[in-house]
């Protein structure tokens, strides 16, 4: 598998991703299959499927934390992760948290204050992680990941253990951060609503393999109230596999 740098061939191609006949196995466990997948500067991808199906294995592909695979992979070097639980280090301050890995300058520091302020904790900067709610943990992981300017941002689950209202609030600063630095983004979620809302395009996966590929055709600002919102939600419940009637 490689991981290229700036002027590889899907760069050159007009691409941030593009794997390629990517299969993954655990012993005799194929948990993907063959798949291959184009994203653009900037696409907003989001992946659905039934639990089991693959889709961590997938993510952590694309962030190249999972090498042995068959295929081809380029994706680009500048790459942040969120996963659905913070993974906050609990003896190092907010602003530390942020910065974890790279060199501790004045600029840089200013740079964390300034990602903070964008997720709404420039004042809990100085906390320790654990005196934050869960919701505000998860704005400093965005916050962590953001400092280091992403080309691709991958999110598995990043929502997931939130409640319903912080999980519509988390779903504005999303909209907001990705308007404002533009990373092409792969968010794996379980909640159809969620990448509706959130997506330029919606993939299933099913064993393995991406049994749907639909862009999102919605005008904002896209809201259940919207017939087409209706329709996709029921053709993406029918391909998971969730009586949708
Ligand atoms: N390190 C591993 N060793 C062996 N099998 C694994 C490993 N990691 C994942 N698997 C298996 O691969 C399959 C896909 O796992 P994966 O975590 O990618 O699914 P998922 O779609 O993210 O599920 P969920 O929605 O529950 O998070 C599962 O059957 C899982 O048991
Ligand atoms: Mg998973």
């Amino acid at each position: 598998m490689r991981h290229e740098p700036a002027q590889s061939p899907h760069v050159l191609r007009g691409l941030a991703v593009e794997a390629r006949n990517v299969t993954k196995a655990y012993g005799d466990r194929v948990v993907l299959n063959d798949f291959s997948l184009d994203m653009r500067p900037s696409e907003f991808v989001a992946l659905l499927g039934r639990s089991g199906s693959g889709k961590s294995t997938f993510l952590r592909v694309l962030g190249a934390l999972d090498g042995d695979v068959e295929g081809r992979v380029w994706v680009p070097r500048r790459r942040a992760i969120v996963f659905q639980e913070p993974r906050l280090m609990p003896w190092l301050s907010v602003l530390r948290n942020v910065t974890l890995g790279l060199p501790q300058t004045r600029a840089v520091k200013d740079h964390g204050l300034t990602t903070l302020a964008e997720v709404g904790l420039e004042s809990r900067a100085d906390a320790w992680p654990r005196t934050l709610s869960g919701g505000e943990a998860q704005r400093v992981a965005l916050a962590r990941a953001m400092v280091r300017d992403p080309h691709l941002l991958l999110l598995d689950e990043p929502f997931g253990a939130l409640d319903a209202l912080t999980r519509i609030r988390m779903h504005g600063l999303l909209r907001a951060l990705y308007q404002r630095h533009r990373p092409a983004v792969l968010l794996v979620t379980h909640d159809v609503d969620e990448a509706i809302l959130l997506a330029d395009r919606i993939l299933v996966l099913t064993d393995g393999r991406i049994s749907l590929n639909a862009p999102v055709d919605l005008a904002a600002p896209r809201g259940l109230s919207d017939p087409r919102f209706g329709a996709l939600r029921r053709r993406l419940l029918t391909e998971l596999g969730v009586d949708a009637a």
